[in-house]
């Protein structure tokens, strides 16, 4: 195969892409979109500050130019992210306990029931948990309305969008460590008590390297019963082709690693600026890892 997307689909796995609405109009980043890319994921646009700006009242203006690209084009879409302590409104970020959890709870029925049958996985609630050694929850406001915010949040999501994928998405999970133990652990817990979750998101935003049970760590949440994606691959460094090959082949490996998503397609796209961490160069040239990953397709 000579694309990404029709690469991944021969093991029956999507290739995605971070995108831009703002981006849309810019025909070389919109030509390699159409031609490498069957899944898409709004970097920004389906965000609570992008999607609520003001408390109940909802604007899917921008979330709705990139999930219309993607329908016209047969593209999957991954939802992201219906909670998140960053990228909250300025107005959700004054509020707290239980005023904020309705808030929050309204916020996940009301956008998947917006993109109700449009979304094939949402991340429904994304880095929640601590880095360090902890193994437990990030302290946020929302975490402090209880620690059952997050289940609360895949209940409410599953109600108002039963056909999509619910996902818990988060970073520095990609080897077996503390954090990823905690999310494992809650995966655990909610698959035995019937919380309905179907995947987990790993990130991946590396620097040069991926951990050596990269591979393992994917597996051993794979075999709770729930899918695996890599949701937002970029990779820093002069070794960054060969680590590309490395995680793609990790994710063939793996059954229910079901697809990769790359946090945007050119160098110049990235926000890791200056760090040159994709697969396409600012002038939309195919890179060495570009060539790598298709290879390991
Ligand atoms: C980033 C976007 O790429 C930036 O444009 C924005 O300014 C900040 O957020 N983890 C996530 C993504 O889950 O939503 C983040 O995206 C990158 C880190």
């Amino acid at each position: 195969e000579t694309t990404l997307g029709a690469a991944a689909a021969q093991s029956g796995r999507y290739f995605g892409a971070a995108i831009a609405a703002g981006r849309l109009g810019d025909s070389t980043y919109v030509n390699i979109l159409n031609r490498e890319f069957n899944s898409v994921t709004a970097e920004n646009e389906m965000k609570w500050d992008a999607t609520e700006p003001s408390r109940g009242s909802f604007n899917y203006t921008n979330g709705d130019r990139i999930a219309n690209h993607a329908i016209a084009r047969g593209m999957k879409i991954r939802g992201h992210a219906l909670l998140w302590h960053a990228q909250m409104p300025g107005w959700a970020q004054s509020l707290s306990g239980s005023t904020l959890r309705s808030a929050a709870i309204n916020h996940v029925t009301q956008v998947a029931t917006h993109y109700r049958g449009k979304i094939h996985s949402w991340d429904v609630v994304n880095e929640a948990f601590a880095d360090g050694t902890s193994g437990g929850r990030r302290d946020s406001s929302l975490q402090r309305t209880g620690n059952d915010w997050i289940e609360a949040a895949f209940r409410a999501a599953r109600a108002a969008d039963p056909g999509a994928k619910l996902c818990y998405n988060d970073y520095n999970t990609d080897g077996i460590n503390a954090k990823s133990t905690g999310i494992y652990n809650m995966v655990r817990d909610f698959k035995s008590r019937g919380v309905p979750i179907d995947c987990v998101g790993f990130q991946s935003h590396l620097t040069n390297s991926v951990p050596g049970d990269y591979q393992a760590n994917l597996q051993r949440f794979a075999d709770l019963g729930v899918d695996v994606q890599i949701t937002e691959l970029d990779i820093s460094g002069s070794n960054q082709a060969n680590v590309y090959a490395t995680v793609t082949r990790a994710c063939l490996n793996v059954a229910r690693c079901t697809g990769i998503t790359v946090w945007g397609i050119r160098d110049s796209d990235s926000w890791r600026t200056g760090q040159n961490p994709l697969l396409f160069d600012a002038a939309g040239n195919k890179k060495a890892a570009y060539t790598s990953v298709l290879n390991a397709l």
